[in-house]
């Protein structure tokens, strides 16, 4: 076979031409916290588990922001439970995962246990790191003096738990809610001016097909600062798909929460124009595990990776959207 197309069909939805550029390359999952009964995992994770493995070894993976619900389904008691053994250390344990370091934020099941004690077990293991409920992490393309900044931001603090509804049902400490809303802000405004891309990632959606939807809260009050201050891209979780959705002015959002199992929910694809919805795990029929984000000097592209490896939808942001 031609080498090239060999390639070609190695690579899926990787471009060839970019491989060759140095890059900045994490992946993006949510929503992986296994089940409160043995053995603490689905196998779906453990597939996820698995593929972010095969990753780390022929592309790379220079960290992992998982993005909430890491524990099903109420988080942890103390930073002891054996849960962080049996549904991540056990499960994600390949020795080419040990030394990735993984950012973590609070989605609403961590937030019905003990939150402090996920931020604790960063103490425990040298690749938790969850310093605060909402932090904010800088780097640079390798070989280059592109910056990229991530906010970790917690959308529970800031739109309240969901008690299992549709919708969270509104922050409950008003007061921390904004504090968060002014940092949120600052670092944009700051982050905006000062790095070449600028990535958001929390919990809840903006914009979702799925079970739950959009968000209303992150819609009215998130969606404006990130058209406001240029964010490159939102990352979240909460459905348990992948979804890509760009809206007409470019402001993309990515949805990676296909950790404990890829459902097939489409409640809500009349809420979001059809025409943002570029990509959909239910709705293009595919298994969705992890979202694989490279960035280079002068784009960022986002590989929505299946469990078979396969690379469903390959989207592509540029450095300035808007
Ligand atoms: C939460 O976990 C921390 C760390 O293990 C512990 O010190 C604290 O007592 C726990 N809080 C509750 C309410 O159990
Ligand atoms: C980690 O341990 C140090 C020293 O025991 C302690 O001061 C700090 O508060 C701990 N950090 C967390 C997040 O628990
Ligand atoms: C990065 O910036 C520094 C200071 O402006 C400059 O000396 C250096 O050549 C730049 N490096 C690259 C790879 O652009
Ligand atoms: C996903 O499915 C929609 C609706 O059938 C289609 O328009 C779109 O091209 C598909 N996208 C991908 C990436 O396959």
């Amino acid at each position: 076979m031609d080498l090239l197309l060999m390639l070609l069909l190695l690579l899926g939805c990787f471009p060839l031409l970019t491989l060759q550029e140095a890059a900045l390359r994490f992946a993006v999952l949510a929503d992986w916290g296994g089940l409160p009964l043995p053995p603490y995992y689905t196998p779906h994770e453990k597939a996820v588990a698995a593929e972010l493995d095969t990753l780390a070894h022929t592309e790379g993976v220079d960290f992992v922001l998982s993005l909430g619900d890491h524990f099903y389904f109420s988080g942890v008691d103390n930073v002891e439970d054996a849960r962080f053994k049996h549904t991540f250390e056990k499960v994600f344990f390949q020795p080419s995962l040990l030394h990735i370091p993984w950012y973590l934020v609070g989605g609403n099941h961590d937030h019905k246990g003990n939150i402090s004690a996920q931020i604790a077990y960063s103490n425990i293991s040298h690749r938790w790191n969850y310093p605060a409920l909402y932090y904010d992490l800088h780097f640079t393309v390798p070989h280059t003096n592109v910056s990229v900044s991530v906010l970790m931001i917690d959308t529970v603090v800031l739109c309240g738990n969901t008690y299992d509804q549709s919708q969270p049902s509104g922050a409950e400490d008003r007061q921390a809610a904004d504090q968060q809303w002014n940092w949120i802000r600052s670092k944009l405004a700051s982050s905006s001016s000062r790095s070449d891309y600028v990535v958001v990632a929390g919990h809840y959606p903006v914009w979702s097909i799925g079970n739950h939807g959009p968000t209303s809260c992150l819609v009215k009050r998130l969606r404006p600062l990130l058209k406001k201050y240029r964010v490159t891209v939102y990352l979240s979780g909460h459905d348990h798909n992948q979804q890509f959705i760009r809206e007409d002015d470019g402001s993309s959002y990515v949805v990676s929460g296909s950790g404990v199992v890829s459902d097939t929910v489409t409640t809500h694809r009349d809420s979001v124009p059809s025409s943002w919805q570029l990509y959909s795990s239910p709705v293009n029929h595919t298994v969705g595990a992890v979202a694989y984000v490279r960035v280079t000097e002068h784009k960022m592209t986002v590989n929505f990776l299946q469990t078979n490896g396969k690379c469903a939808f390959l989207a592509e942001i540029p450095k300035n959207t808007l």
